[in-house]
């Protein structure tokens, strides 16, 4: 186990280079199964959730070359024989369940563990299922396996989203890409992780329209080929940095972004008054003179992301005055705040909200990182309080955030990695 120790320490400056999206690059790798060819993939992050995916393809007999240096992977599927998913690995991580929509396209089904809950609520998979039983799919339940099957091919039909869920709307284009006839996804969602996985299906060979819209509009093909395709830049990385520049009261350059994609953070951070621009593939944010108090409500992009809720909550715990922070998306998403409240933090919990009374200083604590952007807030807070803060459960950053601490020292921070 290892554990980060941050010490109060000069505002960040200088630049750092983001690298691609961990919530697009796994949905891509799970599409690279559906090819009948080798797919290369640059701008691969290097982070757990990316092992795991290429394990879980590697366990479907899928070839997997991963180049750490140059950030490349190289995916062959044309051997793939098995169609099981199992708890080992996704009880690992969550979004394995992206395999289903693939598998069950190109082998005709998939056995795939049930995900069970998670750190931030119980994150069920009914609209995935939702989609594939309108495809055409018979599914069933038993010993904590979910079975997708098919008796012939998945025809395409019409899908209504209750909600916009990126998983879902991702699952249901993977396995519509080869059914028969045309599948229209009602309300799906428009998050960039959505048309940066359609930009690669289309390389392949899909036709896909409406990416970016809540309709989407799948005509299926009879084969998709392999493809070259380059990841987008994580937005949630760059938004953390953001908050890293605006906490330390610092001043730095973030590149590798498209700006476009930060609006909803770039627009909170301005009203709080920290200054941001915006150059065409990086920004810039200096921190002002003041730091106020803003609310914010998590939504569907383009609204708040809720990925980006727990890091912005560290941030109002020193603006000046009250904040309220509505989290809409996750019923469970303020495991952070009994940490940050370790660390001085004035925060109140009702239900889905939290009312943030700013203080001037947090101070350096043991602290504890529950899940992935609760870990991030931590070290933001760190980066922003008086004394040394010890964070440990680092495990979860590490899923989400490549060399974050490389990352952090190069800008300046005191920060260290421990082995225990
Ligand atoms: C993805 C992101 C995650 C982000 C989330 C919301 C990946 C790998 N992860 O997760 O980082 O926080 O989007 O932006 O891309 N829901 C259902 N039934 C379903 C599916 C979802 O009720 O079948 C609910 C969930 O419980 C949750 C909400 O819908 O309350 C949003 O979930 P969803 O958009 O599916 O998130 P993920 O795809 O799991």
């Amino acid at each position: 186990m290892s554990k980060f120790i941050i010490t109060e320490g000069t505002p960040l400056c200088g630049k750092v280079r983001i690298s691609g999206a961990k919530n697009s690059v796994l949905p891509i790798i799970a599409a690279s199964l559906l090819a009948d060819g080798q797919s290369v993939i640059e701008e691969i992050p290097y982070l757990n959730d990316v092992k795991i995916m290429c394990d879980l393809l590697k366990s479907f007999g899928a070839e997997i070359d991963i180049s750490c240096e140059q950030n490349i992977l190289k995916v062959n599927p044309v051997n793939i024989t098995n169609t099981i998913a199992p708890y080992e690995l996704v009880n690992k991580m969550r979004a394995s369940f992206l395999i289903a929509g693939p598998v069950l396209a190109k082998m005709g089904m998939a056995r795939i563990s049930l995900p069970g809950g998670c750190a931030i609520g119980s994150r069920p998979v009914d609209l995935h299922l939702k989609g594939f039983a309108a495809l055409g799919a018979e599914i069933s339940q038993e010993h904590g396996y979910i079975e997708i099957k098919t008796n012939g091919n998945l025809k395409g039909n019409k899908v209504y989203l209750d909600f916009p869920s990126v998983g879902a709307t991702e699952n249901i284009i993977m396995a519509a890409v080869m059914a028969k006839g045309q599948t229209v996804i009602e309300n799906a969602a428009i998050e960039p992780e959505i048309t940066d996985l359609v930009t690669y299906l289309t390389a392949m060979g899909a036709d896909i329209k409406g990416a970016g819209t809540d309709t989407i509009r799948v005509t299926g093909v009879d084969r998709l080929k392999g493809a070259s395709h380059t990841v987008i830049p994580d937005r949630i990385e760059a938004g953390t940095f953001m908050v890293a520049a605006a906490i330390s009261g610092g001043d730095v350059i973030i590149e590798n972004v498209v700006p476009d994609h930060l609006k909803p953070v770039s627009a909170k951070l301005r009203e709080a008054g920290i200054e941001v621009s915006e150059e065409l593939s990086s920004v810039r944010v200096t921190a002002g003179e003041s730091l106020k108090a803003i609310d914010i409500k998590t939504h569907p992009y383009p609204g708040f992301p809720t990925d980006m809720q727990a890091q912005m909550t560290s941030l109002m715990s020193r603006a000046e005055g009250t904040s309220m922070v509505i989290e809409t998306i996750f019923e469970n998403r303020f495991m952070h705040i009994s940490e940050l409240k370790r660390m001085g933090a004035n925060i109140k919990i009702e239900g889905r909200s939290a009312v943030i009374e700013g203080i001037t200083s947090l101070t350096g604590a043991q602290v504890k990182a529950t899940d992935l952007r609760a870990g991030a807030a931590l070290i933001l807070a760190a980066l922003g309080a008086k004394g040394i803060t010890e964070i440990t459960g680092i495990e979860h950053i590490d899923r989400g955030y490549v060399r974050i601490d490389e990352k952090l020292k190069a800008l300046g921070a005191t920060i260290s990695r421990v082995e225990e």
